[in-house]
């Protein structure tokens, strides 16, 4: 499949959806981490279930909903290709990290609903971890893109918000 010249409108809307939800994930996880201990102390969550722990939950699903309508759209329309002047082995890092965020972004809402529902410690070390890696890639995504952007000048935050069509 030829790559296409940029982003579709849904692709960008999609991109910065995600992104915000994500943000709220890490600035709100106080009622799901209150909920979460009391559970594990005593095996009833019960007063400890807040508005912001079933927050959590259902931003936490919406965003598996949202990456797989995004997953959907990249094997449908694809992404553009890589700036030909940045170097070969700074555009297979690119590729692998927007590949790995996917993949960690199904795997942390996933953990996390299996732990919760199931009650079971194991999957939700795996959120926890899951966690950790998202936080890693995103700040490297970030870097990236003021690299582009400030060093080697190719605009390349224009493809997040100017879709094709
Ligand atoms: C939780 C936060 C974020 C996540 C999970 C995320 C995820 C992604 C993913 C997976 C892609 C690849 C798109 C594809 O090929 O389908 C992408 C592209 C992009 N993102 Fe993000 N992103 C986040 C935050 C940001 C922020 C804060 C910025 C700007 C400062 C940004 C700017 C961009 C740009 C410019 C691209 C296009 C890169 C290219 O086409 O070479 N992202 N993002
Ligand atoms: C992409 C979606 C999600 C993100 C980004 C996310 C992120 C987070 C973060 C940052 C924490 C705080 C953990 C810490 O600092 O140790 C947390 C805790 C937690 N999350 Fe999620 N979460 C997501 C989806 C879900 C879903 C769908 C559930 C299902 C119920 C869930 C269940 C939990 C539980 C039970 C905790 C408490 C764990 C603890 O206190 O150690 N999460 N999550």
């Amino acid at each position: 499949m030829e790559a296409p010249a940029g982003y579709t409108r849904s692709q960008i809307v999609l991109h910065w959806l995600i992104a915000a939800l994500v943000a709220f994930q890490f600035l709100a996880s106080d009622g799901i981490e209150a909920a979460w201990r009391a559970f594990i102390r005593t095996q009833v969550v019960g007063d400890a279930f807040s508005a912001l722990a079933l927050a959590h939950i259902v931003v936490g699903i919406t965003i598996l909903l949202l990456v797989g309508a995004r997953l959907w759209l990249r094997l449908k329309h694809g992404a553009p290709a890589p700036d030909p002047a940045e170097p070969r082995v700074l555009q297979w890092l690119a590729k692998l990290a927007h590949f790995a965020l996917y993949v960690v972004l199904i795997i942390l809402p996933l953990s996390g609903l299996v732990g919760w529902v199931f009650g079971q410690s194991q999957p939700i070390e795996v959120h926890q971890i899951a966690k950790t890696i998202l936080l890693v890639l995103v700040g490297l995504h970030l870097l990236g893109v003021l690299f582009h952007q400030f060093i080697w000048k190719t605009g390349v935050l224009r493809r997040m918000f100017v879709p094709v069509k």
